[in-house]
């Protein structure tokens, strides 16, 4: 059976560090993995199927039952309502590892984590195809005026008149941020016969017969239709003021699904009122409510042929069930195998399989998985204790990131035993694991 030895940190006397304690081997039935906020089925899924335990819970627990749930949880997945300071951290004695089942990771002290040896786990992209349909799902809406005619038949006013509506074949789409979200909005534009031209900071390869320009000037100047896919920074902040959209075509549109920081609501409530453009769509907005009791106000509202939407560009069935399985892939490749991959707070090293004995007899080596701290020395210090021992490694990986540092060591399985004995005695030890 596959077993994963793990440590207990126990309270340190070395600031907020916890030390490296007593190792304990389970088997992976008795490893809990607990999923809160309703995490996709997927999540739990791909867990039972590798034979984990797992206990899954639908909303984010009030503080007492979470620190219950920490005392227990070996692996622990959340969403964005459940926060992990660094105080719930340090109550969480078996905890290996924090999947996010989402984008962000602000709700948890990554730092403090990551002094723990736990590496906590995210979804960047997991919903990056919800937002690029709903972007070519909003320009075909603009160019139809969609929910001007739509919102009219509610009120009992038949208009079948054609003025103002246009097919997107053949007119140009403008994105601003060619990435992940802007080169697949690119993607499926021109399968619908658009063409398009995008502007990017940095050299991004065109896709199709999509066209980089220069500037994000020719970008507002050459589209029907101009769509945002920059991140929230400085360079990004209101990016679209009153000026840029003077330079956009009479009638053309304006999409955000990006972040509310990027353009100027109001200066572009100003050119929709004035007729200068034709409509536009927003999912983010400077602020947003921070749940249903709380009322939405914008400029925006109540303006013909503006899609309002309450920041869903990627709230569907399909991203849920593609972060869950984005995660709980991280965090099974993490647990069985010790690979850091995608963690946004520890040192990130890729492993292999652990190797078969050579002729397929005898056990295979001992996997000897070492957070520590990232100050000089260390290593030589376990180089020494490897020497000493004359113990046979096959393999070693090492990677450092900021504080931490996370060395891998395949070992005879003979040897495994007083490694970890040897590294558990070394000061800047934060955690050790093996894996046979
Ligand atoms: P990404 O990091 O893959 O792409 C962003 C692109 O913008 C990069 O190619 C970058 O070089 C470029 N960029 C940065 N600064 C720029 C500037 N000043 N001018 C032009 N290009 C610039 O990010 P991804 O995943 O494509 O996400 C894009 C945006 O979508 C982010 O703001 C993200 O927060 C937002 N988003 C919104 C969602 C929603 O629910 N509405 C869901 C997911 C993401």
């Amino acid at each position: 059976m596959a077993m994963t030895t793990t440590t207990d940190p126990r309270p340190s006397g070395r600031g907020s560090l916890p030390s490296p304690a007593v190792t304990t081997s389970y088997p992976k039935d008795k490893i809990n993995v607990v999923l809160l906020e309703g995490v996709h089925d997927r999540g739990r899924t791909l867990f039972e199927s590798e034979g984990f335990r797992v206990e899954s819970h639908p909303a984010s627990p009030d503080p007492q039952r979470l620190r219950e749930i920490l005392a227990g949880a070996h692996v622990l997945g959340i969403r964005s309502k459940t926060h992990l300071p660094a105080d719930a951290l340090a109550a969480a004695p078996r905890l290996l590892a924090v999947g996010c089942f989402c984008i962000g990771t602000d709700q948890v002290d990554l730092r403090s984590a990551a002094s723990r040896g736990i590496p906590v786990f995210n979804s960047p992209f997991g919903n990056t195809r919800s937002v690029a349909e709903l972007t070519v799902a909003e320009a075909i809406a603009l160019h139809r005026r969609l929910t001007v005619k739509s919102e009219a038949l509610h009120r009992g006013a038949w208009d079948k008149s054609a003025e103002g509506a246009h097919e997107v074949r053949g007119r140009t789409l403008g994105i601003v941020g060619y990435g992940h979200i802007g080169s697949q909005v690119s993607v499926l534009a021109e399968a619908m016969g658009m063409r398009v031209v995008y502007y990017d900071v940095l050299p991004k390869l065109p896709l199709g017969n999509a066209r980089p320009l220069r500037s994000l000037g020719e970008v507002l100047e050459q589209s029907d239709v101009v769509t945002l896919h920059v991140p929230a920074t400085a360079s990004t902040e209101r990016m679209i003021g009153a000026a840029q959209l003077a330079r956009m075509k009479p009638g053309a549109f304006l999409i955000n699904n990006a972040r509310g920081s990027v353009v100027d609501v109001p200066a572009l409530a100003s050119a929709l009122r004035e007729g200068r453009l034709g409509g536009a769509a927003s999912d983010v907005f400077p602020v947003e409510p921070s749940g249903k009791h709380e009322a939405f106000a914008s400029e925006l509202c109540g303006l013909s042929n503006v899609i309002l939407t309450p920041h869903i560009g990627g709230s569907t069935a399909e991203a849920q069930a593609s972060i869950a399985e984005d995660v709980a892939t991280k965090l099974l490749s993490f647990v069985n195998r010790g690979s850091t991959t995608g963690s946004v707070n520890v040192p990130e090293v890729e492993l292999p399989d652990q190797p078969m004995p050579s002729g397929g007899a005898g056990a295979r080596p001992h996997r000897v998985l070492h957070f520590h701290r990232n100050v000089p020395g260390v290593l030589s210090t376990m180089h020494g204790l490897i020497a000493r021992l004359g113990a046979n490694v096959s393999a070693e990986y090492l990677r450092t990131k900021d504080e931490v540092g996370y060395v891998v060591l395949d070992v005879d399985p003979t040897d495994a035993g007083p490694i970890l004995a040897g590294l558990r005695e070394i000061p800047e030890t934060i955690r050790v694991r093996v894996l046979w």
